[in-house]
């Protein structure tokens, strides 16, 4: 399957480790500054791989099956609708946009074009992840009570300053659109997948040379009746601490923590015969930083069901709404009131426009 990457930065070599993992034929790497993608050649050992600065040329004269999407967030629309119109199969790092409206117009192209179109919500391939799914989905928790997502990371001035359109309105947002994305979506996932609504507060406590927010508190409200409760900050010293989702069911109480929601701390499920040792040895992972090792699942799924023409296990709808969760947040945070679901039209622009 030919394959493409646009955008050679910090997340790229997961997305090319992926890509060889799984066999597929790099035809091009593009990114506006060539030399980065020089250097993943030369890291993988790459042949026969085309250098872009330009995706339309890279997609005209290559014409790859699978584009994998890395620029920065405000990008990602345009540019995964232009893969999309060219007929390629796309995986669309997250955040999928920075607006409601973007992200409906990347959905639309999709089904005008009837490919195959991933967001990149990695962490729902992890393992403690996938047993605590399927706990819910067979009812064995039990009635949802509430769950809570606390990610406590740490980004300093260097993080924010190469490059700088980190923790910017326009191509980022803060803590909880770029990092605390996937804990927003695992929680939104596990807890019925239907907020009604969401009182929240966010802050810059630690970096005032940023835009947006370094810490987001939240509670929101499900139609099953469950509540959630969401704690992401960037500002945990000296380092990443954990990202921990936990779920509290009338029969069943599940921990999952690590630095990436990788590793179980609790797994109380009325029923379960298997020990905590035994399932703990069966699904935690030790990975070497945050992005954990679901990439490779995710491509793994990707590829699966382009040759099947089946859904991708994360189609763009959750990307949707794993966005929806985070600009309401931003919305009740701006205008210091309850905020109800579905939100019509909101982006990380509005909250700008607003200070
Ligand atoms: N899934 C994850 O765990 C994870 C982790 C980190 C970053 N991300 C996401 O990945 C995206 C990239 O983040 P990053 O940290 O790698 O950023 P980065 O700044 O390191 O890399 C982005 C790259 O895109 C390139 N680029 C910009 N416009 C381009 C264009 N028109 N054509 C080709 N290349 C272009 C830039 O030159 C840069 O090299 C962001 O959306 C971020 O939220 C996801």
């Amino acid at each position: 399957m030919k394959y493409a990457l646009i955008g050679c930065g910090r997340i790229a070599p997961n997305h090319v480790g992926s890509a060889v993992d799984h066999n597929l034929e790099i035809c091009a790497l593009c990114d506006i500054h060539p030399e980065k993608a020089e250097a993943l050649i030369t890291r993988y050992h790459l042949k026969d791989v085309k250098i872009y600065t330009n995706y339309h040329k890279m997609l005209k004269e290559v014409r790859p099956e699978l584009v994998a999407i890395a620029t920065e967030s405000g990008y990602h629309p345009q540019i995964a609708i232009d893969c999309i119109q060219n007929g390629c199969n796309v995986i669309i790092e997250k955040p999928l946009a920075l607006s409601m409206e973007d992200a409906r117009r990347v959905i639309a192209a999709r089904d005008k074009a009837g490919v195959v179109a991933c967001i990149n919500q990695q962490n729902r391939f992890n393992a403690p992840v996938q047993l605590l799914r399927q706990a819910i989905d067979e009812g064995t928790m039990g009635k949802l009570l509430h769950g809570t997502l606390q990610m406590h990371w740490h980004r300093d001035a260097d993080y924010y300053d190469k490059p700088s359109w980190r923790g910017t309105y326009e191509l980022d947002g803060g803590a909880l659109m770029n990092q605390c994305i996937h804990g927003i979506d695992l929680l939104r996932w596990m807890m019925g997948g239907e907020p009604t609504e969401v009182m929240a507060i966010t802050d810059n406590q630690l970096h005032p040379y940023i835009e947006a927010e370094d810490i987001g508190l939240a509670i929101f409200r499900f139609r099953n009746g469950s509540y959630g409760v969401l704690e992401g900050t960037v500002n945990t010293y000296p380092d990443n601490l954990d990202e921990t989702l936990s779920v509290y069911g009338e029969t069943g109480t599940v921990q999952i923590g690590g630095i990436a929601t990788n590793k179980l701390t609790c797994y109380t499920v009325k029923g379960e015969t298997r020990s905590f040792q035994a399932l703990s040895e069966e699904v935690n992972t030790e990975p070497k930083n945050v992005y954990g090792f679901g990439h490779s699942f995710l491509y793994a799924d990707v590829i699966r069901a382009i040759q099947t023409g089946t859904q991708p296990y994360v189609p763009l709808e959750e990307g949707l709404k794993a966005l929806e969760m985070v600009l309401a947040v931003y919305k009740s945070a701006t205008e210091k009131r309850p905020v109800s679901f579905p939100l019509e039209n909101y982006s990380t622009l509005d909250v700008l426009r607003s200070k």
